[in-house]
């Protein structure tokens, strides 16, 4: 072990203060704090496993675990945090030990006796890193709260939905929705000439059949439509038709560098927009479709474009997309880790639902202590006029 990795599990093993509110026991079910609040802050892109061979890979994941101790010692109300994504690159990693980053990774959550769920990326899946050894190694955890509810072979493995009770341990109070968008490529394989096998990199249509026969069976079962949230790594293309549409620095208050931004499916094909290019094949239109047929689903957080961190109400006809927005909110969470691309100030994406609120409070705790980007996420989110945001 070199001496930057007994210092990143040195970090990890330290203590903290004690947190505002009370540390949930592994077996417990998610609820409502006592004001009837849930809330969620999300890492996205941590990337840690960077170039491990260099000093400067792991003095990345120091670095990293730093942002989540700051973010978490801000932020003392969080009752789940979801790794939505790109926990590891997998591209620098050695078979024998890919997924032991996952350590490093949750160990400011276990020293904090906070719970978490994840959705795994693009970046999670390579030749010697496999998803399913992710959830092995998270499964070791009871604070891990991911699962994988889709047994078909071409789903991925971050398929599954939790929920969050109030005091009525019968109907919860919402659910939280994960899904796998896949990509990167397979596990140990490569093709004839030597190369990585890529894997597609959408939500495939075995995720969505789980997802529209799940979600009617939990609305008889309960008896009504619980409101909901959802995560997934890779953006659907409705939020890159949006940006080639213009996201308006006061209405989407984020950072929009990443302009045009990478999204679900292979980015050619038909659909485009002048000005900034927008082009897909329509991978995701059944994912899209899906959403927007969910009744009570608030809003849907994505990672991936490290350099975006905008929220978008989504209720119109997008130009170059067939599907119409029904005032479903797609927002991209902020890029959390060292590892990966871009230098933008470090940060998490935290949610806040509240019992019998259609509204969303949601704002990124940078690194730093500051607060970026806080809007809600209600009926004229928008048209509300907020103040733009320094990169
Ligand atoms: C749960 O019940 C307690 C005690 O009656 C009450 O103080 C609290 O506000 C309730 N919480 C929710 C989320 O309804
Ligand atoms: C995979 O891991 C093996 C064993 O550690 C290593 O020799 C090899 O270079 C790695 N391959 C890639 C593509 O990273
Ligand atoms: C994994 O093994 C490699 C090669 O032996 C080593 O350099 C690296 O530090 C190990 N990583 C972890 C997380 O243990
Ligand atoms: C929109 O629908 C038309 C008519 O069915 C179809 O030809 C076109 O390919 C669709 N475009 C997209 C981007 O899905
Ligand atoms: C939505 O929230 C914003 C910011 O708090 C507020 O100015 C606006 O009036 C709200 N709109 C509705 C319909 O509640």
């Amino acid at each position: 072990m070199p001496l930057v990795h007994s210092v990143l599990f040195a970090l990890a093993a330290s203590t903290v203060s004690t947190r505002a509110i009370p540390i949930l026991q592994p077996t417990d079910a998610l609820r409502l704090d006592h004001e009837g609040s849930f809330q969620l802050s999300i890492f996205s892109d941590l990337h840690f496993g960077e170039a491990e061979d260099t000093l400067w890979g792991p003095e990345q994941d120091v670095k990293s675990v730093k942002v989540m101790d700051s973010v978490l010692d801000s932020e003392k109300t969080t009752g789940l945090v979801v790794l939505n994504g790109d926990l590891i690159t997998g591209e620098n990693t050695f078979l024998q030990n890919s997924t032991k980053y996952l350590d490093p990774i949750v160990a400011p959550l276990v020293k904090r006796g906070i719970s978490w769920a994840s959705t795994y990326g693009n970046h999670d899946s390579d030749f010697n890193l496999s998803r399913e050894g992710i959830l092995e190694e998270e499964s070791k955890y009871p604070l891990s709260r991911t699962k994988k509810m889709v047994a078909a072979s071409d789903a991925g493995v971050s398929n599954y939905y939790l929920p969050v009770y109030g005091n009525d341990s019968a109907v919860p109070e919402f659910l939280l929705w994960f899904f796998d968008s896949r990509g990167g490529n397979y596990f140990q394989q490569e093709s004839a000439a030597g190369k990585p096998v890529p894997q597609p990199n959408w939500v495939s249509q075995s995720v969505v059949d789980w997802f529209t026969e799940t979600r009617s069976g939990l609305e008889k079962k309960y008896g009504r439509i619980v409101p909901s949230v959802a995560f997934v790594h890779i953006p659907v293309n409705a939020m890159a038709a949006f940006q080639a549409s213009g996201v308006n620095a006061n209405h989407e208050p984020g950072i929009n560098d990443d302009n045009p931004l990478a999204q679900q499916g292979s980015a050619s094909g038909q659909g485009e927009v002048s000005g900034t290019v927008f082009s897909y094949n329509g991978q995701d239109i059944p994912f899209m479709q899906a959403l927007l047929d969910t009744k009570g689903l608030k809003a849907v957080f994505s990672g991936h474009d490290h350099g975006d961190d905008w929220c978008f109400r989504w209720d119109s006809k997008l130009k170059g997309m067939n599907l119409t927005g029904n005032g479903l909110n797609l927002c991209f969470g902020r890029h959390s880790g060292y590892g990966g691309y871009g230098s933008w100030t470090r940060g998490s994406r935290q949610v806040v639902l509240k019992k019998g609120q259609e509204d969303v409070e949601t704002w990124v705790r940078l690194e730093d202590g500051s607060v970026s980007g806080r809007v809600t996420l209600n009926g004229t989110y928008g048209q509300d006029s907020y103040p733009a945001v320094r990169s």
